[in-house]
């Protein structure tokens, strides 16, 4: 190649190059808009209020923070917000030994969190936070659809399941000998008081039909 024939590769595969970046960049500023739900009050209040807090001092949210403590960017995709405000507000009532502490937070206060961890978790951010390396790794190429319902709703942050997972709630490990009966666990999903009188275990009352099914069959393989 003569030097000059080098010399135009080099522009024009420069100016090519910066026309692509910007027709890319231009793209997805229009698309930004549609990422994200509107803000209303109560979510720029609970923003404040998560900064009072210092929440993100144990907390990661959106890849910022602290690795104290379970990610918040998609917390009311995993658990129902009732559940989470009762947490928030006295996390030992729910979990006798939890590492968070009481932050004396008000009514309102917990409300607002809870309309700004909803606004998040509604945010598309395409697939932003992976699933955690151990979820994935427990998940072999045969997982069926219950197995993976079960580590997207996260109940192994309460529950074990050979030998990995959370000890807030018992050890699925058997469940399947214990409770064999699908229309069991379908009613203790939805609400588990009624099933097990004071049970402390979060209700998934907001996971459609099928989505129960799948992890109730896949409890009744666990023997
Ligand atoms: C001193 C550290 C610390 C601070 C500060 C803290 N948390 Fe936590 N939080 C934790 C830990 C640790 C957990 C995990 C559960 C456990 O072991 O207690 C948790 C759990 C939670 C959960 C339940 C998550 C789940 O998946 O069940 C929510 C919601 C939550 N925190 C929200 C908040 C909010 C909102 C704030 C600020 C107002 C806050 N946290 C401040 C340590 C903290
Ligand atoms: C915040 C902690 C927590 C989460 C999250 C949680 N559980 Fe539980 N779970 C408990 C507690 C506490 C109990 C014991 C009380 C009861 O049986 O209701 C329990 C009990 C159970 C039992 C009965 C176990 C037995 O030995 O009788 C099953 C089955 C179960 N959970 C399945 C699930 C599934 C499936 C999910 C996710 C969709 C889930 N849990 C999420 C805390 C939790």
């Amino acid at each position: 190649m003569s030097n000059n024939a080098a010399k135009h590769l080099f522009i024009w595969g420069s100016v090519l190059c910066f026309v692509i970046l910007i027709v890319l960049t231009v793209d997805t500023m229009g698309k930004l808009d549609q990422r994200a739900p509107e803000i209303t009050a109560e979510v720029d209040e609970g923003k404040k209020v998560w900064h009072k807090y210092d929440c993100i001092g144990c907390h990661t949210i959106f890849g910022n923070g602290s690795y104290f403590a379970p990610d918040m960017t998609k917390v009311t995709v995993r658990k129902p917000t009732g559940y989470l405000k009762k947490f928030i507000m006295n996390p030992r009532a729910i979990k006798p030994d939890s590492a968070m502490p009481v932050l004396g937070l008000t009514d309102k206060e917990a409300d607002n969190l809870m309309a700004f961890l909803d606004w998040t978790s509604k945010v598309d951010t395409n697939g932003w936070p992976p699933a955690p390396i151990l979820a994935s790794a427990r998940m072999d190429k045969t997982a069926g659809a219950g197995q993976v319902l079960f580590y997207r709703y996260d109940c192994a942050a309460c529950h074990e399941i050979g030998g990995m997972g959370g000890v807030a709630g018992p050890d699925l490990t058997h469940v399947g000998s214990k409770h064999p009966d699908m229309e069991w666990h379908i009613r203790h999903l939805r609400s588990p008081e009624t099933v097990v009188p004071d049970s402390a275990m979060p209700s998934f009352d907001h996971l459609t039909d099928q989505e129960l099914k799948e992890i109730a069959e896949y409890m009744i393989t666990l023997k």
